[in-house]
């Protein structure tokens, strides 16, 4: 009787001793500010519901739901830091830290049912869906040894300084003035102003301006 008691026991201390194993699941939930779990006080969590693997190898939706399971980021800095929310039904792997399963952490997401851009194998690729903001800060300090842009517009808001040539191949129009040598010999419309106005000298005489005109 009491073999079979302190059998009991150990088995129970196996049992409660092996270390938790990660698992897949499925998100079902995203909190995007203020997860409520405590653990580090994460920002982002998600609700996962876990994933069993039958026999045959196959994933079969389980009734657990594991709430506010924290997501971690490959890189994260004071204010700085590279965050991708995982999209509900998107599958992520889950592990758990020490082992116990009282510390669940969404350390990666599977890319099973999700549609992937087509990319080359050493492109950095950085995708938001639509009508949403990219923002990236201090993406542009650093030395590139060329950089190719292409978008069917570019809005640039704020005074740009180019300290090179600039070789525009098609028209250039603007709303305001058009100066060369830094500005110090006038603009396009004094040229114009000048010559729509200009007369000569003839003898004693002075013509008139110009039969022809531009921009008149
Ligand atoms: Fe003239």
């Amino acid at each position: 009787m009491q073999v079979k008691q302190i059998k009991q026991i150990i088995e129970n201390y196996i049992k409660d001793s092996i270390p938790a194993v990660p698992v897949l699941g499925k998100v079902v939930k995203v909190y995007e500010t203020d997860g409520k779990a405590n653990f580090n006080n994460c920002i982002y969590s998600a609700d996962v519901q876990v994933l069993m693997l039958d026999e045959g190898g196959n994933f079969i939706d389980s009734e657990v739901i594991i709430p506010d399971v924290p997501i971690l980021s490959i890189g994260i800095g004071n204010n700085r830091g590279i965050f991708f929310l995982p999209a509900v039904g998107s599958i992520v792997k889950v592990s758990f830290l020490y082992g116990s399963w009282a510390y669940p952490v969404i350390d990666g997401v599977l890319p099973y049912f999700s549609s992937i851009p087509e990319h080359k194998k050493d492109d950095l690729n950085v995708y938001v869906p639509n009508n949403k903001n990219e923002e990236i800060k201090n993406l542009w300090k650093g030395n590139y040894g060329k950089v190719e842009l292409k978008s069917s517009q570019y809005n640039l808001t704020g005074n740009t300084i180019i300290n090179g040539n600039l070789q525009v191949n098609g028209n250039i129009i603007a709303s305001g003035q058009i100066a060369d040598l830094s500005g110090n010999k006038g603009n396009l419309s004094d040229l114009r102003n000048t010559f729509n106005t200009h007369t000569h000298k003839h003898g004693n005489d002075t013509t008139t301006p110009p039969n022809q005109t531009v921009g008149a």
